[in-house]
This record gives C-alpha cells, sequence and structure tokens, in this order.
C-alpha cells in the first residue's frame, strides 16, 4: 500500500471554484508543486471526477465511501469501484457528511484490505479516541466551528491537537494524526507540525486562495 509522510491533503468539496475544468488545473498545480517541492499532496475531488483526475499521476482519494456492497446499489460510493477509478483511499466521516461509528469501523478494515488509505475525521477529542479504536491510516481532528473560517486551529484551539495526538499515541503506534480546519498559511501549518500532527487537511485556504499553485507549494513546503 501507497504510505505519505506528512501530507497535504486538499479536499475540493463542491465548491464552485473547482468545477468543470477547473478541477483538473487545481490537480494539475498540486501535482506541479509536488513534483518541485517533492511533498505528498493528496487530492480529494468529487466522486464524479476520480477516473478523469487520477490520469494526471497525482495521489488521489474520494471525499467519502459508503459501507454498501459492490453490485446492485444505487447512487452509493463503493470502494471497489472507487479503487478501480485509481483512487489510493478516502476521507470518511467528515463533519459535513457524518456517518455511524460501526460503518467507520467497517470502512477502515475494508479500505484496508483494498490496500487503500483511511483519514477518517472527528469533530472533537471525545470522537477521536472512540475512533481511534478502530486504527485508520490516518485521524484528522477538525473542529467544525471552525472549517472555512479562515482562523487556523493549531491558533484558536492549539490544545485539541497536543492532546489528539497524545491520546492517539496511548493506542496506537501507527496512526497519524492530521489536523484541519481554518488553515491558511505556511506558518499554521508550522504550528500544527510543532504541536504533532503529522499532516494537514485543508480546502478553503488553498480554493479561496489567488493562485493555486503558489499556495499548495508555500503550504507544502514546510511539511518536513
Ligand atoms: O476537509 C477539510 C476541511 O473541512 C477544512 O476546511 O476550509 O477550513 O480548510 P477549511
Amino acid at each position: 500500500m501507497i504510505t505519505f509522510a506528512k501530507p497535504l491533503v486538499i479536499n475540493l468539496k463542491n465548491y464552485n471554484e473547482i468545477s468543470g475544468d477547473n478541477s483538473t488545473k487545481i490537480v494539475q498545480d498540486a501535482k506541479k508543486a509536488s513534483l518541485s517541492n517533492h511533498k505528498d499532496i493528496i487530492i480529494a475531488p468529487p466522486p464524479s471526477s476520480l477516473l478523469a483526475l487520477s490520469k494526471i499521476k497525482i495521489p488521489i482519494i474520494s471525499q467519502h465511501v459508503d459501507d454498501v456492497a459492490l453490485g446492485a446499489t444505487t447512487g452509493f460510493i463503493v470502494p471497489e469501484i472507487v479503487k478501480s477509478y485509481g483512487a489510493v483511499g478516502s476521507i470518511i466521516n467528515h463533519s459535513e457528511h457524518k456517518i455511524e461509528h460501526s460503518q467507520i469501523k467497517n470502512l477502515v478494515k475494508r479500505l484496508r484490505e483494498l490496500d487503500m488509505i483511511s483519514i477518517v475525521c472527528a469533530d472533537d477529542l471525545h470522537e477521536l479516541k472512540a475512533i481511534s479504536r478502530f486504527s485508520p491510516d490516518f485521524l484528522a481532528i477538525e473542529p467544525p466551528e471552525l472549517i472555512g473560517k479562515g482562523v487556523a486551529v493549531s491558533k484558536a484551539n492549539p490544545s485539541i491537537i497536543k492532546e489528539s495526538v497524545q491520546a492517539v499515541k496511548r493506542v496506537s503506534s501507527t496512526v497519524k494524526v492530521l489536523c484541519g480546519a481554518g488553515i491558511v498559511d505556511k506558518y499554521d501549518v508550522e504550528k500544527a507540525l510543532e504541536l504533532g500532527a503529522e499532516g494537514i487537511l485543508i480546502s478553503s485556504g488553498v480554493i479561496k486562495s489567488s493562485s493555486w499553485y503558489n499556495k499548495i507549494l508555500e503550504l507544502s513546503s514546510v511539511l518536513k
């Protein structure tokens, strides 16, 4: 299975800025930045574009997967199909698409069996501790109230990152904590790393920036 050191994970969500061919442009910008500074950059585009964007040869993941069977199921995002489109994993339980913890447990196991990575999101420390028992590859602590507000969690609530890292290390030596919500510049990334995060999950700070390439290069340059 593909492994990532300290990834910059860019969640494109369903922003109008990345509609149509713009999703191709932002992924090409991310690939150019990754080739320039040799950092791990992962993109989570809308599911309909997974197959096309995986051809650009930069790690692509789904924004969500459903714990339903491959086969006669309609309107769901099935892990095996996501893999067939060239994706290397999926975000699970994003605060904008919450699922039951029993489904999270099943999906982490199912993705691992498919050699795909799982990035499971938690709203708070309590949820993070519960989810850490499922041993995902990454656990992203993302306080919903800070998402999209441009004030980084590493500034607004630094202790939640430190406590998340400590809580995860108590139950696993392999699960890595990502920091998300409100990240806008390299200083927010540096602060998150100082607090023990091993990667970043970001969306509006990149998508709303004046230059996708320059912003991605800036943010990823301090991931070491
Ligand atoms: O998935 C990451 C996202 O929820 C963080 O949002 O816009 O605060 O970077 P944003």
